[in-house]
């Protein structure tokens, strides 16, 4: 009977019914595996563990949420420009979480203008930080971030890269009653712009086409670590993912280049 009444549920998303927000989280976001490795990267470096966390261009505060879940001491505040998306994450996210959701703070604001609250933890998840398309964009970027962590904190970013990353390509992937399609469109090689959709098929024929859009630089890891040191962080490590090792990311000086890859940079100020 469940599991009728789930199907039933399942057929029914289609680009009418579905929402985009909900969909995304569905897609690229874990954050149970990404709160535990930001957790253990902390502690690893700072040999306590993180109490407050800022999380840039936060869109609907998932992360900003399931830190503050993991103990009643903690603090979030998410930062993000639109106004629609917070409002989302707090009716779908924070105010569900009931007690857990008292300890988030969502502000409406550019992350360039940064907190005056300073924080154990900044990161910038899932590339959003590549809007920044000049060195003189992301070193003001970075210096937000550097303004906003306590003395023993800890910035981290993400990146991905690898000759899949340069190429116009379309990578489809079946979640839960739906199909992600992650539309690499652009590839500048003068500039290095890119511009990258993503859709979503449902199994009625229907699609939500272009339902997100990121128009960004592709960055490399070794440009991003002179800007951060640039911005004022002391020290860079990276944590690259194997690839024959899902979701392991080791920390590492040297790495053999692979066809997409994903990396985080910690940095520390
Ligand atoms: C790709 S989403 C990131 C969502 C989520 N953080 C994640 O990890 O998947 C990018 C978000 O950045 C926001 N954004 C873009 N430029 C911004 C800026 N300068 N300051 C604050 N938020 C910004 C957008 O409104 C959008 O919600």
């Amino acid at each position: 009977m469940a599991k009728n009444s789930k199907q039933r549920r399942k057929s029914k998303l289609t680009a009418k019914t579905a929402d985009k927000h909900l969909l995304y989280q569905m897609s690229v976001q874990d954050p149970s595996f990404e709160i535990d490795f930001i957790d253990n990267a902390f502690k690893r470096l700072r040999k306590r563990p993180a109490l407050t966390f800022r999380e840039d261009f936060c869109g609907t505060a998932l992360l900003s949420t399931e830190f503050a879940r993991r103990n009643p001491k903690r603090k979030s505040t998410g930062l993000d420009l639109d106004r629609g998306v917070l409002a989302w994450g707090k009716k779908h996210n924070i105010e569900p979480a009931g007690e857990v959701g008292k300890r988030v703070t969502l502000l409406e604001r550019n992350v360039l203008d940064g907190t005056k609250e300073r924080f154990d933890i900044a990161c910038a998840l899932n590339f959003s930080y590549w809007i920044f398309k000049t060195r003189e964009e992301i070193q003001r970027y970075f210096r937000s971030a550097h303004r906003g962590l306590n003395k023993d904190g800890m910035f981290i970013i993400d990146a991905y890269g690898g000759w899949e990353a340069q190429e116009p390509m379309e990578e489809k992937r079946k979640v839960k009653g739906f199909t992600y399609i992650w539309d690499q469109n652009v590839v500048d090689p003068i500039n290095s712009n890119i511009v990258n959709y993503i859709h979503f098929d449902f199994p009625d024929g229907t699609s939500l086409k272009r339902a997100f859009k990121y128009d960004w630089r592709l960055w490399t890891i070794i440009e991003l670590r002179e800007l951060l040191a640039e911005a004022g962080f002391s020290e860079s490590f990276v944590y690259w993912e194997n690839e024959e090792e899902d979701d392991v990311f080791r920390r590492r000086t040297r790495a053999s280049n692979y066809a997409g890859w994903l990396a985080y940079v910690v940095a520390l100020p």
